[in-house]
């Protein structure tokens, strides 16, 4: 697959919050002091810690970490609502810590979008002018824009629902205008700040849904902040995990399945259900002997889970791989029962026999 282009930049990007950041900052790049450290020494927040990493035009950006890691600031930083302590910051090649304040001003009006956790809706306002608001604050007319804004609540479900007022409606359908709100806005970038963490189960699931079908119509640029692991892993494409204000590890989520690079990222991903994570690309037989009579055809993009599936159980199984009709590869059992144990799991296997 050819790789997409970068949109935004994050290079050596440093926020200390305390009174003289600039001297705490001093001490981390000469001592090399961590989060823990620097607060005990200093008593400064070292938010995040030399933070690399690009945003793919297109794609859906995950930055994940528990609480406290340094998402909400890393993710602030983008539009420029929090100042790095130090770092560069480029949104399609052009410095964003450069902007004027109107340049910035028209950057957040035109270039990106915020979904926000706890929906941050005008309460007095309709459904549709919620919906409209990017318009309305750009000075457009209602009559411009509602078809549009009417257009956005459609797609999102709520056709029926423009003349409501926000508590009217349940905290799913609230998130739903934000999200309509953040499409009329007409952006390239979305930001979404832990906007699915307040829903329900059920619903937090139907909203992924919606999200996942709305990009593959749109593909916008989407950076979305996670603390929710089997949320990251559905919806990311490039997936950025922090800990302690720094990336322990970032790429494809089934790379990093595949491949964790720390014991942090191991245990993170003990528990997830890797069959449906995984897929058919990722640990395919790329030179793969031309596949006897009876192979199952599964698509490269397939899970894990979906060729057990179409296995029906059978050890024997056979498949062969194609990518847009074409074979590319082939698979066995074997392969993707090995693909399923977890790195953690064989190696307390190892140990349990070492000791
Ligand atoms: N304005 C501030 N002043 C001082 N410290 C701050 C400030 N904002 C954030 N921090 C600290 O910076 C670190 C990163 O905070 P941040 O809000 O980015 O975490 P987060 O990953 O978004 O967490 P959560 O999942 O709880 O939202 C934390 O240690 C936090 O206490
Ligand atoms: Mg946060």
């Amino acid at each position: 697959m050819a790789k997409k282009r970068t949109l935004l930049e994050i290079k050596h990007l440093y926020k200390i919050f305390g009174p003289e950041p600039e001297a705490a900052l001093e001490r981390v790049r000469a001592e090399g002091l961590g989060k823990s450290e620097l607060m005990e020494q200093t008593n400064h927040v070292l938010a995040l810690n030399d933070i690399n990493t690009e945003v793919r035009e297109g794609e859906i950006t995950v930055m994940m970490g528990l609480s406290g890691s340094g998402k909400s600031t890393l993710i602030r930083h983008l539009n420029r609502l929090i100042e790095p302590t130090a770092g560069e910051i480029l949104l399609d090649g052009e410095d964003v810590l450069a902007l004027s304040q109107e340049q910035l001003r028209r950057m957040r009006r035109e270039r990106m979008s915020m979904v926000f956790q706890n929906f941050a809706l005008l309460p007095h306002r309709t459904v549709l002018d919620n919906a409209g608001m990017a318009a309305a604050t750009r000075g457009d007319k209602r009559a411009d824009y509602e078809k549009d804004a009417r257009k956005w609540l459609d797609r999102v479900g709520l056709g029926g629902n423009a003349d409501q007022y926000p508590h009217e409606l349940s905290g799913g359908m609230q998130q739903r205008v934000g999200l309509a709100r953040a499409l009329a806005s007409n952006s390239p970038i979305m930001l979404m700040d832990e906007a699915f963490s307040a829903l329900d189960p059920l619903i937090r699931t139907d909203m992924q849904d919606l999200l996942l079908e709305l990009q593959s119509e749109l593909q916008k640029t989407v950076v979305f902040i996670s603390h929710d692991l089997d949320e990251a892993l559905k919806l990311a494409d490039h997936l950025v995990i922090l800990k302690d204000g720094f990336v322990v590890q970032q790429g494809e989520p089934q790379h990093i399945l595949l491949e964790p690079e720390d014991d942090y990222i191991v245990d993170f991903v003990s528990d997830i259900n890797r069959a449906r994570v995984l897929r058919v690309r990722s640990v395919m037989n790329e030179s793969g002997d031309p596949v006897a009579e009876g192979a199952v055809e599964v698509d490269h993009d397939d899970t894990l889970e979906s060729v057990l599936s179409k296995s029906d159980g059978a050890m024997e199984a056979r498949f062969v791989v194609t990518r847009d009709g074409v074979r590319v590869g082939t698979l066995d059992m074997a392969e993707v029962l090995k693909a399923l144990v977890p790195a953690a799991a064989s190696e307390s296997g190892m140990r349990t026999q070492a000791t």
